[in-house]
C-alpha cells in the first residue's frame, strides 16, 4: 500500500508526534490546500497530515478547498485517508465523546466545488457512491480501536450541513427523520472527491455536543472545546494503532 494520510478537523491543527509543516503550502491545479502537508513517524510508519481548517484554524467549513486538499495528499503519496471530524450527536447512541466510523452519509451542503470533473470538454464522470466510505479502512479503524480497547461505534449516518452556523432544532429533527445519527460540516465533498481520486477514505468522527434541540439549552462553545480535548488522546492512540490493509 501507499501512505496513510490524516486530515485533521477541529482540535487537530497538529497531532502529537506529527509536527506542523514549516514550509508554505504547495499549490495545486485547484489552488492552495488548507496548509502544507507534513509527514512524521506515527505508530512506526510514516504518516502524512493536513489540517483541514488551516494551520491556525482559520478556514470555515464552506471555505475549505477540499479539491486542493485531497489533490495535495495524493501528490504527496497518500493512498489511504482518514478524515477526522468533530460532530454533533443526534440519535441516543451518539452522546458527547462517542467515537464513530460512519458507514453512510447524507449531503446537505451547497455551493461547494464537488467534483474534479467540472469541465464540458471531457466525458461526463459519475462515480459510484452507494457506499461512500472505503470499507477496508473502516474495518482497519475498528480493528485498531479493538486492539487497544477503545470503543468505536461501527456504523452511523453522517449528515453533512453547510455551516458555519449550527443547526436549528427543527433542522436536527429533520436530519433525524432522514436517518442521520451525526451532524457535521466537513464530511462532504471530501469523501466524494477522495473517491474520484481513487483514494481509500474513511471518517473517524467524534461527538463533541448533542445536536441542537437534543439537550437542554443552547450549545455552548466551551462544552465543545472541552469535549474535543477529551477525545484527542483516544483518537491519537487509534491512529497510532491503525494499520491500513
Ligand atoms: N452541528 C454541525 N456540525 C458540528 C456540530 C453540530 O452540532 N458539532 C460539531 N460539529
Amino acid at each position: 500500500m501507499g501512505r496513510l494520510a490524516i486530515i485533521g478537523g477541529s482540535g487537530f491543527t497538529a497531532i502529537a508526534g506529527i509536527g506542523r509543516a514549516t514550509e508554505d503550502a504547495p499549490t495545486t491545479p485547484y489552488g492552495p490546500p488548507s496548509a502544507a502537508v507534513s509527514s512524521a513517524m506515527l505508530g512506526g510508519r510514516e504518516v502524512l497530515f493536513l489540517p483541514r481548517h488551516g494551520a491556525e484554524h482559520t478556514i470555515p467549513p464552506h471555505r475549505i478547498n477540499y479539491r486542493a486538499n485531497l489533490w495535495a495528499l495524493r501528490a504527496a503519496g497518500a493512498s489511504h485517508v482518514v478524515g477526522l471530524g468533530a460532530v454533533g450527536g443526534i440519535t441516543p447512541a451518539f452522546g458527547p465523546c462517542v467515537l464513530a466510523v460512519p458507514d453512510q452519509l447524507i449531503d446537505y451542503t451547497y455551493g461547494r466545488a464537488q467534483t474534479y470533473h467540472d469541465t464540458t470538454d471531457s466525458k461526463v464522470v459519475h462515480i459510484d457512491f452507494s457506499a461512500p466510505y472505503c470499507a477496508s479502512l473502516c474495518e482497519d479503524l475498528l480493528a485498531a480501536g479493538q486492539k487497544i480497547g477503545i470503543e468505536i461505534v461501527p456504523k452511523a449516518v453522517y449528515g453533512v450541513t453547510q455551516g458555519p452556523r449550527l443547526e436549528t432544532a427543527a433542522e436536527v429533527r429533520r436530519l433525524e427523520r432522514d436517518g442521520c445519527d451525526l451532524v457535521g460540516m466537513t464530511g462532504m465533498p471530501e469523501a466524494a472527491l477522495a473517491r474520484e481520486l481513487g483514494l481509500c477514505y474513511a471518517s473517524l468522527s467524534f461527538v463533541v455536543n448533542w445536536a441542537a434541540g437534543k439537550a437542554e439549552g443552547e450549545i455552548q462553545m466551551s462544552e465543545i472545546k472541552e469535549n474535543v480535548a477529551l477525545c484527542t488522546g483516544r483518537i491519537e492512540q487509534i491512529l497510532a494503532a491503525l494499520t491500513p490493509t
